[in-house]
């Protein structure tokens, strides 16, 4: 019996062409980094914030958003305000953007940073999310507060999602079930995933693919970033071969089968408030920042402590697997695990819906059936894997 599975399993995998890629279909970097973004232009009135996430022309004029010398896109917290008023009336202002574009299953977005916000009531982010939360799913990439030394990944759903954490991933599952609170965590193992540590070494990469048939996140500091990934440039497409396993692993699984039924076409979003109702929390902000967070942190001169309190940005690069591109690189199955995640890059349909319209979904026209049986076949082969292992 499992040598019947292993010999139909081996005639899928070598059936599958090699070395699939994901084309390139949006690029924010350099001097259009701010194109294909919205400016949130209101107060937070999401997480509780202590901002105020401003319009595109206050964020221009007051120099929280702009591109650098060095070409790099700079995401700020208002550092040179002094604030003397009472809560909640005045906050400081911050910027929070959202994706023009949505993405559909088949999607990977790849950010490149060379710092993160951090400090005493800072909460920045990195993150996706559906028209309505949480019932069109969430995914937090980036994410972590006040003095935390490594970044935390999640998911966000409905109720009736539980997910098990792949076993080839390096991170640590705090939660399974999806749709508590906290969402489905695992927390970054690597080192330097956040804070000081992650801004002295350079920065990294997180990749995220987004698939039907699960959701896969990648981080390296600036020192181990994939060979593909630093030879890409602004028109390139990408390849996966020899990204190694990945930090959070949320395969399909018995207790989430249908991904449609939790996700829709996810909108990126990047955003800092300060406080609120992770950061802001006595049990988050008390372990280590001093009295109250927003009298303390939020309030009086906005330097030195917000002079860490911002996003450098070299790219957010958004891929599909629309038209795979041709590789010679061969599909290696030498690890379970690797071989499962790479072959979860199944959507053979063609571009054709694809389309860089802003506002636009940038679904590539997969057919979910299709999707959904070789979703089946795929978690068959992490049982598979697993009764190997
Ligand atoms: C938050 O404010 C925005 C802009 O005013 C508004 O469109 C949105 O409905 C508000 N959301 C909530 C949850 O109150
Ligand atoms: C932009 O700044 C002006 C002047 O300070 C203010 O009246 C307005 O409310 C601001 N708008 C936003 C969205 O921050
Ligand atoms: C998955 O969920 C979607 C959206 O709720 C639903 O339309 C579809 O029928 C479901 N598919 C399966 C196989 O249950
Ligand atoms: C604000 O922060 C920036 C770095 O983000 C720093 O260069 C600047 O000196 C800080 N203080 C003021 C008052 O601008």
């Amino acid at each position: 019996m499992r040598s019947s599975l292993g010999l139909s399993l081996f005639t899928f995998f070598a059936s599958l062409p090699a070395g699939w890629s994901y084309n390139l279909v949006r690029d924010h970097s350099g001097q259009n980094f701010f194109q294909g973004w919205d400016f949130y232009g209101s107060w937070d009135n999401l997480t509780n914030g202590y901002v105020w996430w401003v319009d595109q022309t206050n964020a221009t004029q007051q120099q929280l958003a702009y591109v650098d010398s060095n070409g790099r896109a700079i995401i700020k917290v208002d550092n040179t305000t002094t604030l003397t008023g009472t809560e909640p009336d005045q906050k400081r202002n911050t910027i929070r953007l959202t994706s023009t574009d949505s993405y559909d299953f088949g999607s990977l977005w790849i950010i490149d940073l060379v710092h993160l916000p951090y400090g005493c009531s800072v909460w920045p982010a990195f993150w996706t999310k559906g028209p309505t939360w949480p019932d069109n799913g969430e995914i937090d990439i980036i994410e972590a507060i006040n003095l935390m030394d490594h970044n935390q990944m999640a998911l966000h759903t409905t109720p009736g999602c539980i997910i098990n954490q792949g076993p080839e991933a390096t991170g640590h599952s705090i939660f399974n079930d999806c749709s508590k609170a906290s969402g489905c965590t695992v927390a970054e193992a690597k080192p330097n995933s956040y804070g000081p540590g992650f801004n002295s070494a350079g920065g990294g990469v997180w990749a995220t693919q987004y698939d039907a048939t699960g959701i896969f996140m990648w981080f390296w500091g600036r020192a181990d970033i994939p060979a593909s990934i630093t030879a890409t440039t602004s028109t390139s497409g990408i390849d996966m071969t020899n990204w190694g396993p990945p930090s959070a692993s949320y395969p399909v699984g018995p207790q989430c089968s249908n991904f449609t039924q939790f996700f829709t076409p996810q909108q990126l979003v990047l955003d800092i408030t300060l406080c609120g109702s992770w950061a802001g929390l006595q049990s988050t902000y008390g372990g280590g920042c001093p009295g109250d967070c927003y009298k303390d942190s939020v309030l009086g001169p906005g330097s030195p402590k917000y002079d860490e309190a911002y996003f450098e940005i070299n790219y957010v690069r958004a891929y599909t697997t629309g038209t795979p591109l041709p590789s010679s690189t061969p599909t290696t199955s030498s690890t379970g695990g690797v071989t499962v995640i790479t072959s979860t890059i199944i959507d053979p349909a063609p571009a054709s819906s694809s389309s860089t319209s802003p506002g636009k979904s940038l679904a590539n026209g997969q057919d979910r059936s299709t999707a959904f049986s070789l979703a089946a076949i795929v978690f068959g082969m992490i049982l598979f894997g697993a009764t190997l292992l």
